[in-house]
């Protein structure tokens, strides 16, 4: 069997993680990767329900891929992630030529699925069971924990890594799709953790994300006490080797003073904190069942702000919510404008079906509504990002090299290429297009790149501690060093830079 793999992702931070994972066992299985699905002979979708626009997307995808396996029925098409786990049954209907699905929660059986399926045995489903459905326990377990031994090959970027802290989400946000695809919130041992973080600062990984959908609930009994994300950010902060640690999806209830103290007093700990908003209402707040105020909100901005001066703080939003009128947006607007967040991201709801928000209230702001409601919050986020980033002009920054940019883009994305010298080839994360990236849609492929030539003077692009975006030109070998660069000039999503 020929084993030439080529995945394309969709989705969150999780599911890029999850595309690594996946990527890891199967080059350990003697897979190799290629750059197109016309040269592979597995191609694997790693997908989200987030929206229907992420849906669309794969079975827009899937129809084009019916060609390929109509011209070679030994191809192997996968659908990996939460559409797999929400819609296996209606996936099959609509792409009867799909080989393999699997849900987020049984990633590691891929390797022995695809063994099956090239023997002859398809379709094969692999799915955990439904929320609700079963018994809590039975339903917990059958999300299997999957973070197996990490493969600096198969990360994008070798130097940076995701570290899963937690699986799930049990906050049930009526709009929201995760906790019936992601299931129940399970939070991974600290020991266990800190192993993992010890052995890709081994293998020469600098910068750490923990990774959760709430990850400010991170939460476990050890040796009869409790460990929150505050004792792991002191623990993990001791590994030699590791230079920065942050953190991402942060809920504004967990925002607590501890972890803002742990925060301000470890220095590798970045000063940058994404906790959504998704609305400046209090009553679209209650119907989002988010379990806070405006006022709470502003009132944690305010203790983030007297805490850490510097933090760079940033946001979701979400317009057109069921029954959102001119003034709850007004609200979202007032919201914006007073918080000087560094960036938001504004997504149009989305009716997903099997939601409370779904079930309880009509999708009634014509699409229009949204898309100006959107237009609207996006002009006055983007003159606050780039009244926030001119401050920077003229001033040095410390910079994690990431790799060479994508020709002329200004990304908002790890779409940098690991741009590693040597026989070994390195993979790249493509983004589709920025504009996807920029509204936190991602699409990324998987892909080799060979060998760079040494010494060629590229576009790189690095991040600040607090995770702003600078481009500037070196050469490629740069990637995976921590510099200094001094910035010459700004626009709302980009630093723009020299090397000192
Ligand atoms: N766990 C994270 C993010 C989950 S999804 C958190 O709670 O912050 C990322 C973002 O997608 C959410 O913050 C929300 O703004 C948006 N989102 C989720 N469901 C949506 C829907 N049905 N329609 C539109 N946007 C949605
Ligand atoms: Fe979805 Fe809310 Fe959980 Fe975030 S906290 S994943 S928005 S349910
Ligand atoms: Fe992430 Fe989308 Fe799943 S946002 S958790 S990939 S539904």
């Amino acid at each position: 069997m020929s084993r030439r793999l080529y995945i394309q992702t969709v989705g969150c931070q999780m599911n890029v993680l999850d595309s690594e994972l996946v990527a890891a066992q199967l080059l350990q299985a003697g897979y190799e990767l290629v750059d197109s699905p016309r040269r592979a002979d597995t191609i694997l979708l790693n997908t989200c329900s987030v929206r229907q626009h992420a849906e669309d997307k794969i079975y827009s995808a899937l129809g084009r891929l019916k060609h390929f396996k109509d011209r070679r029925p030994d191809r192997i098409i996968g659908v990996l992630g939460c559409m797999a786990q929400k819609d296996r049954q209606q996936i099959l209907r609509r792409a009867p030529h799909v080989d393999l699905i699997v849900g987020p929660g049984q990633l590691s059986r891929v390797p022995a699925l695809l063994e099956r399926v090239a023997a002859g045995e398809r379709p094969q489903i692999e799915v955990s069971l439904d929320r609700g459905a079963d018994d809590p326990a039975r339903v917990r377990r059958s999300f299997v924990q999957f973070d197996p031994l990490r493969t600096a090959q198969a990360r994008p970027i070798p130097h940076q890594a995701m570290v899963r802290i937690m699986f799930g989400c049990d906050k049930l946000c009526s709009y929201c799709i995760v906790p019936s695809v992601r299931g129940p919130e399970q939070s991974r041992p600290a020991e266990e953790i800190a192993a993992e973080v010890r052995r890709l600062a081994d293998e020469g990984c600098l910068e750490v994300t923990l990774l959760g959908q709430t990850v400010n609930s991170y939460r476990v009994r050890s040796g009869g006490r409790m460990i929150r994300l505050a004792d792991l950010l002191y623990r993990l902060h001791e590994i030699e080797g590791i230079r920065r640690l942050k953190f991402v999806t942060n809920h504004p209830r967990h925002m607590t003073d501890t972890l803002l103290q742990a925060v301000r007093d470890l220095p590798k700990v970045s000063p940058y904190l994404h906790v959504p908003a998704q609305s400046g209402s209090n009553r679209i707040l209650r119907r989002m069942r988010r379990g806070y105020t405006v006022e709470t909100y502003r009132e944690m901005l305010a203790r983030i702000r007297q805490t850490i001066p510097q933090a760079a703080v940033t946001s979701d939003f979400i317009v057109g919510f069921c029954g959102e009128t001119e003034e709850d947006f007004q609200q979202t607007v007032d919201l914006v404008r007073d918080a000087r967040l560094k960036n938001s991201f504004i997504f149009k709801y989305s009716p997903r079906p099997g939601t409370k928000a779904a079930e309880l209230y009509a999708d009634d702001v014509p699409d229009e509504v949204k898309r100006r409601r959107n237009n609207e919050l996006l002009a006055l986020q983007n003159a606050i990002s780039l009244a926030d980033n001119q401050p920077f002009v003229g001033r040095p920054v410390e910079i994690l090299v990431e790799g060479p940019s994508k020709v002329g883009r200004k990304l908002d994305h790890k779409a940098a290429t690991a741009g590693r010298a040597g026989a070994m080839p390195t993979l790249a994360w493509a983004c589709a297009t920025p504009e996807e990236a920029r509204h936190g849609q991602t699409s990324l492929a998987m892909t080799p790149t060979g060998a760079a030539p040494e010494g060629e003077i590229v576009q790189l692009v690095g991040r600040t501690v607090c995770d702003r975006i600078v481009v500037f030109d070196g050469p490629r070998e740069l990637a995976g060093r921590i510099l200094p660069v001094r910035i010459e000039a700004a626009d709302a999503c980009t630093l723009f830079g020299r090397i000192q």
